[in-house]
C-alpha cells in the first residue's frame, strides 16, 4: 500500500473520532455540565479498548506517515494548497505528540479526570492560557484547514482523471467553505472554554 493510502485510510479514522470529539467540545456552549454528560456516552465508543487502541495506532501512523510525506514531496514552490496542507500537518504533528500524551499521563500516572475543567482550566488561567489558548485554537483551525486542503487536492486529481471542463473555481469555493466552517467552530468552542459565555 502506497504511504498516501496509509495516510488516507488512518485520517478518516482520526476524522470520524474528530467528529464526536468537536462536537462533544460544542456542546460546552450549554454549559461544563452538559459537555461531561456528553462526553460520557462519546467515551463508550472511544474509549471502548479496541476502539481505543486503534485511534492511538492511528494518530501513530498519521504522524509517521505525515511526516514522511511532508520530507519525501517538499513544499517549496508548490501551489499554497500543498503548503497549507503540509504546514497544518507539521503543526498537527507536535500538538497530537503533546495532547494526547498529555492526557494518557493525566489519566495514568497524575490520576486526574480529563473532563471539561482539565482543558478549560488551562485556557483560563494566567499565565498557562498564553500557551493553551493559542495552542487549542490552532489545533482545529489546522484540522480543518488540512480536510479543505485534502478535499480541494482529491477533487483537482479526480477532475484530471475524468479530464472535464476547469472546474478549479468551484473547488476553491468548497474549500472555502470548509475553512469558514472551521473558523466558526474553532470560535464556538475557544468562547466556551475560556468562559465567554459563563464564569469559569
Ligand atoms: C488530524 C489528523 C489528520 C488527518 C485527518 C489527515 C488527513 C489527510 C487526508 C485525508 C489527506 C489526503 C490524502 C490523499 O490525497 O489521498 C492528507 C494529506 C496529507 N497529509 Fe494529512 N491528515 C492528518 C494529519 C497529518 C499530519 C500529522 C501530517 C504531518 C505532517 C500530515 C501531512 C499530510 C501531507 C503532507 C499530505 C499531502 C499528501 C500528498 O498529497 O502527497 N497529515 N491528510
Ligand atoms: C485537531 C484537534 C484535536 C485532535 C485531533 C484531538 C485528539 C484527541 C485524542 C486522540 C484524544 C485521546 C482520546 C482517548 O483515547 O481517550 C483526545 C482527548 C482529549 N482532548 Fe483532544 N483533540 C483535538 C482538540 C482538542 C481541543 C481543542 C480540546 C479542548 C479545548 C481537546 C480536549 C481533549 C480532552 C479534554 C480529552 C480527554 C477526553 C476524555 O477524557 O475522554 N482536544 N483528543
Amino acid at each position: 500500500m502506497k504511504l498516501k493510502q496509509l495516510h488516507r485510510i488512518s485520517g478518516v479514522a482520526i476524522a470520524a473520532f474528530l467528529v464526536l470529539h468537536l462536537s462533544n467540545h460544542l456542546f460546552a456552549l450549554g454549559g461544563p455540565a452538559l459537555h461531561i454528560t456528553v462526553m460520557k456516552y462519546f467515551r463508550m465508543v472511544y474509549r471502548f479498548p479496541p476502539v481505543e487502541v486503534l485511534l492511538l495506532l492511528c494518530v501513530t501512523i498519521q504522524i509517521i506517515s505525515g511526516l514522511r510525506l511532508v520530507f519525501t514531496k517538499g513544499f517549496r514552490r508548490q501551489p499554497l494548497y500543498v503548503i497549507a496542507q503540509a504546514v497544518s500537518g507539521v503543526y498537527l504533528s507536535l500538538f497530537l505528540i503533546n495532547h494526547v500524551t498529555a492526557v494518557l499521563l493525566a489519566r495514568y500516572d497524575w490520576h486526574i479526570e480529563t473532563d471539561f475543567y482539565f482543558a478549560s482550566g488551562v485556557a483560563v488561567h494566567y499565565p498557562e492560557k498564553l500557551f493553551f489558548i493559542p495552542y487549542y485554537t490552532l489545533s482545529v483551525l489546522c484540522a480543518f484547514t488540512h480536510i479543505a486542503c485534502a478535499h480541494y487536492a482529491r477533487r483537482v486529481e479526480l477532475a484530471r482523471v475524468a479530464s472535464g471542463p476547469d472546474a478549479s473555481a468551484g473547488f476553491r469555493r468548497e474549500a472555502l467553505l470548509i475553512l469558514g466552517a472551521g473558523a466558526i467552530v474553532t470560535a464556538l468552542i475557544m468562547a466556551s472554554f475560556t468562559g465567554l459565555f459563563y464564569p469559569l
